[in-house]
């Protein structure tokens, strides 16, 4: 059999996992492990940097070893960062990731509009691919899509963020995205402006990107998002609630390492990778 007549074998995709220890990213650590067209290179937690991946998760196939911080981790060379750890590093990591030359998929939460456009600026400079998704699972992806179709046709709408009593960033990084996608279509409309509130105008919520949204922190809650369109006598509700396990990410986050080195520049939602339509 000559070289050409061999199938052709795909390169295994290099990872730095930054968040590799957390609750979403142990889980995916985990499905990288018994996937074969990925591996992981290294991994990045200030816990337990020193030690080897697998020795911290129970997975003897993570042999790669743990660095306190992102920069040591991308000496090791790798094809894509992903970020999985909290907003107060995710954008220097992402901007250090994209001078090492890796491609980056952003699961951490918390990042601004403005955080967003200037890393989109890093991914062109560089000239590699930046994946955004604020929420990995399925249905959220679907009801993205969803919304968009609906404001398409309807002119106001709001928005609840609801999560976990503990979690620190409002709104979510889901919310976010949606508000930002919908801002798109066209911002909400409001029937009284919001500076001609009368009582106290904070309870309308935050306008952020041209919708008004409501963030909701309790005890009992993981993350949901709902967003309610209103029409004179009609209303639309599409809900997404997630549960206790960070598996509905893990395929998500699967896909998009897969697809991030497909393009150039900062793209947000993992729909922007698959074919919906
Ligand atoms: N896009 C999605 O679908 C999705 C899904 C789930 C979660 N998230 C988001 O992903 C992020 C992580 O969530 P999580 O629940 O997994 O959090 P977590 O359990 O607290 O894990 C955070 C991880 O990041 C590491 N870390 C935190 N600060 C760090 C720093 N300054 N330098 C280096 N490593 C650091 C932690 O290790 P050390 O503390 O040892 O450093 C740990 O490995 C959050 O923003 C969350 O909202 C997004």
């Amino acid at each position: 059999m000559t070289d050409s007549q061999l199938p052709e074998r795909k390169a295994v995709i290099r990872i730095c996992l930054a968040g590799a220890t957390g609750w979403a990213g142990s889980a995916l650590a985990r499905a990288i492990a018994q996937s074969s067209d990925v591996a992981l290179i290294s991994a990045v937690s200030r816990t337990h940097a020193g030690q080897i991946l697998g020795d911290v998760l129970a997975e003897p196939r993570l042999t790669c070893p743990v660095y306190a911080t992102a920069e040591e981790a991308l000496a090791q060379p790798c094809d894509v960062f992903f970020e999985f750890t909290k907003p107060d590093v995710a954008k220097s990591n992402v901007l250090t990731a994209l001078q090492h030359g890796a491609h980056v998929v952003i699961g951490t939460s918390g990042l601004t509009d403005a955080d967003y456009a200037e890393i989109g600026e890093a991914a062109e400079k560089h000239q590699r691919g930046v994946l955004a998704v604020g929420n990995f699972a399925l249905t959220v992806v679907l009801l993205q899509k969803f919304a968009e179709i609906a404001a398409r046709f309807i002119p106001q709408w709001e928005i609840i963020d609801y999560a976990h009593d503990d979690k620190k960033d409002a709104p979510s990084g889901t919310v976010r995205e949606l508000a930002y996608r919908l801002s798109k279509v066209h911002p909400s409309e409001l029937t009284v402006p919001l500076e001609q509130t009368q009582g106290v105008p904070e309870t309308r919520g935050a306008r952020l990107t041209g919708s008004q949204v409501h963030s909701i922190r309790l005890p009992g809650y993981t993350i949901s998002a709902e967003i309610i369109f209103g029409m004179p006598d009609q209303k639309l509700s599409i809900r997404h609630d997630s549960g206790t396990s960070a598996q509905p990410y893990v395929d998500g986050a699967l896909l998009a390492i897969r697809k991030v080195n497909t393009f150039v520049g900062l793209r947000r939602g993992l729909d922007s990778v698959l074919d919906l339509d």
